[in-house]
């Protein structure tokens, strides 16, 4: 998938670095419930497991080709998320230089347009740590809906006791 100005594309291994030098940052993961990247070595173990699957993207910047973030969405089953039966959720990042361009919003409206055109999902589910509002705004931008819920999940980092703003964007 592609605009202007990014890629979605598959991770490749030779992304580690990369992942690495953006994914350590203390201010990226945390607020989204995963732990900083601490070596290389991490980073492209992450790129062999957490993202080795069809629906994960990397989101390249054209420009450079680097690997600024990544996106994706995936069985519901292991969150606290209140999913209806089979309702996948979807997850994001960007690297810190990067924030406040556009650049999630574009890459989420890009995934939303996939999977209308190449899926039988009929809707979209996510969250946010409430004090995390650019990432409800991220999802608003794109036509989600507050469902009024907020959940819990303790297995998230730094999740304990942290509320979650649950978010819903029905396709059909
Ligand atoms: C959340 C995140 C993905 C947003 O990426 P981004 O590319 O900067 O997002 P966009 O530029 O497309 O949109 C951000 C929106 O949030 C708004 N925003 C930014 N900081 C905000 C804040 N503190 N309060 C309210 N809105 C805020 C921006 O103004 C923009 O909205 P606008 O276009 O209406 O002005 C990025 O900050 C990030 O990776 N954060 C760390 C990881 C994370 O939070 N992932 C999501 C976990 S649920």
């Amino acid at each position: 998938m592609k605009s202007d100005r990014i890629t979605l594309r598959s991770w490749r291994d030779s992304d580690a670095e990369t992942l690495y030098k953006y994914a350590s940052d203390e201010e990226v993961g945390t607020r989204a419930g995963w732990q900083p990247h601490r070596s290389v070595e991490e980073s492209l173990s992450i790129i062999k497991t957490v993202f080795n699957n069809p629906t994960t993207w990397a989101i390249e910047l054209n420009e450079t080709g680097e690997a600024i973030g990544a996106i994706g969405y995936g069985p519901s089953c292991d969150c606290s998320l209140p999913a209806w039966e089979g309702e996948p959720t979807v997850g994001y990042w960007v690297a810190k230089p990067f924030w406040g361009m556009g650049i999630c919003t574009e890459a989420l409206q890009m995934i939303i347009d996939y999977v209308k055109k190449n899926t039988e999902i009929s809707s979209l589910i996510s969250g946010h740590f409430i004090d995390n509002a650019a990432s409800g705004r991220v999802m608003e931008k794109c036509g989600f809906i507050a469902t009024g819920d907020i959940c819990y999940d303790q297995t998230l980092y730094m999740g304990e006791d942290k509320p979650i703003r649950v978010l819903r964007l029905e396709l059909q």
